[in-house]
């Protein structure tokens, strides 16, 4: 359903993303594995063309469902931002506004997209903390986000990303600030969603566990390069470049000390 190829992005005299072909299906998790600065979210931003001056696109074709975004005009990349392809952010506190309620913020997503009043909004609000399984979402929708602990901001999150029913969600590190506990209730959250609405997901971390649990397919990025893809289990077994192989030794060295 997505398809980017041969994408290089640059920052003024910084190739953020250099080259890089990667595939996603309907229903799959795709890993993008990478330490800090090797493009990960640039690569993000350019599917949704939120890549702004300095940044620049400067080459390739990211086909989504057949239709190339990079060809399409803005009016156009705003019906497909949200409603087809939507992303969650690394950090909710960020992209959460402090001063309108919870339940505000979601049914502003959903009202125009969907062609709805403010009442079906706010009842549509409702389900959607329901189905990320915030309990009394009725009651809770009337909060403001510095009510909620921080899983419950990251669910909130997602409830706002697939408001509008979209086929692809990129997660950008949506869990890093989270401890272990509460990460793992997301990821079990986001794998149920997958299932129930056959998402595709891209996510995006440099935690080699979470990809091992989530994923079926990696791609590992160094500087901007696809430097490997495949299999998650595959490439465990059999790590081809150095890069990941160091990567993979230091998860099993983290592991042996604090086993999970
Ligand atoms: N708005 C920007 N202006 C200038 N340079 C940028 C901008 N955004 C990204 N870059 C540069 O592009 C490169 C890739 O950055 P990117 O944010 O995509 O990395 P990342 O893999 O997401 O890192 P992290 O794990 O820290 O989030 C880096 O060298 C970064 O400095
Ligand atoms: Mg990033």
């Amino acid at each position: 359903m997505l398809e980017i190829n041969n994408l290089s992005v640059e920052f003024k005299d910084v190739t953020a993303v250099k080259n890089v072909s990667l595939s996603v299906a309907r229903g799959e998790i795709l890993g993008i594995l990478g330490e800090s600065g090797s493009g990960k979210s640039t690569i993000a931003h350019s599917i949704l063309r939120l890549i702004y001056p300095p940044g620049k696109i400067v080459a390739g074709e990211i086909i989504f469902n057949g239709q190339d975004l990079m060809k399409l005009s803005e009016d156009e990349m705003i019906k497909i931002r949200g409603a087809k392809i939507s992303m969650i952010f690394q950090d909710p506190f960020s992209s959460l506004n402090p001063v309108f309620t919870v339940g505000e913020q979601i049914a502003e997503v959903i009202r125009l997209p969907q062609g709805l009043n403010r009442r079906e909004a706010y009842d549509k609000a409702v389900q959607m903390l329901e189905l990320v399984k915030i309990k009394d979402p009725a009651a809770r929708i009337k909060d403001y986000p510095h009510q909620f602990s921080g899983g419950m901001r990251q669910r909130v999150m997602i409830a706002m990303a697939l408001a509008c029913e979209p086929e692809l969600l990129l997660a950008d590190e949506p869990t890093t600030a989270l401890d272990a506990a509460i990460q793992d209730e997301i990821l079990n959250l986001l794998r149920e969603l997958k299932d129930k609405f056959n998402l595709s997901i891209i996510y995006i971390t440099h935690n080699f566990s979470i990809i091992k649990s989530l994923c079926s397919r990696v791609v590992v990025l160094n500087k901007g390069k696809l430097v490997e893809e495949g299999g998650v289990e595959d490439i465990l077994q059999n790590p081809q470049e150095p890069y990941t192989q160091n990567l993979i030794n230091c998860v099993k060295i983290l592991n042996n000390y604090c086993p999970t």
